[in-house]
């Protein structure tokens, strides 16, 4: 039990660290939640600040949900055997994307989870991570909403892991289930936007930066 209070705690600290907001604020006096989609995530960083910006601030996310579900593996490798490795690691995945959507220090006013989810998933199954991506990256440069690929692959991280790889692992099915909707309910008003035709949309090979 130690061990999920204690690996819970640390990734809910680490998912809380408002990448978006804190680069905005210290490099460009910006607060991105003031400004595009008023999301606290690297699209509207890319979108309201460059690609520097949208750029250090992707890496960020995705390595605090890498490193949240990498930590009890490592510890139980190197420190002291832990407590179920995959529950603890599942356990850490959720807290550190629940950091990033209502971070402890921006005000419980954060991101939607995507490339914190991106790097949980890289951290527990690198390959489904990688198909999730590919599947972003196609519907995101077909239709050049990044809310349209994001949510694609979120619907795809369950059935991915089922059917691509054979999952039969409840507590991981559950949780891919309960992530990938997670995801998507952060994505409503992205939805909304997208049926009425008004979502933002945006070029992966845009040249802008500030
Ligand atoms: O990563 C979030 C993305 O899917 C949508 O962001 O700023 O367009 O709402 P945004």
């Amino acid at each position: 039990m130690f061990d999920y209070v204690l690996f819970g705690s640390i990734a809910y600290i680490l998912g809380s660290i408002p990448t978006a907001v804190w680069v905005g604020r210290a490099k460009y006096g910006v607060d991105v939640r003031e400004h595009g989609s008023k999301n606290a995530g690297a699209t509207n960083t890319f979108r309201v600040l460059g690609k520097k910006a949208g750029k250090v601030v992707l890496t960020v996310d995705i390595i605090k949900g890498a490193l949240a579900v990498l930590m009890p593996f490592f510890v139980s490798q190197y420190a002291w055997a832990t407590d179920d490795l995959i529950h603890l690691q599942l356990t850490a995945g959720i807290c550190a994307v629940l950091g990033h959507v209502f971070p402890l220090f921006a005000g419980f006013k954060g991101g939607k989870g995507v490339a914190t989810s991106l790097g949980v998933i890289i951290g527990l199954h690198p390959l489904t991570a990688l198909i999730c991506l590919g599947l972003f990256l196609v519907v995101f440069i077909a239709s050049s909403f990044v809310s349209l690929g994001a949510i694609t692959a979120a619907i795809a991280f369950p059935l991915v892991l089922h059917f691509v790889f054979d999952n039969h692992n409840v507590a991981l099915t559950v949780f891919s289930i309960v992530l990938g909707l997670a995801v998507v309910i952060t994505h409503k008003k992205n939805i909304k936007r997208l049926l009425k035709g008004e979502e933002n949309k945006m070029s992966l090979f845009a040249k802008k930066d500030k």
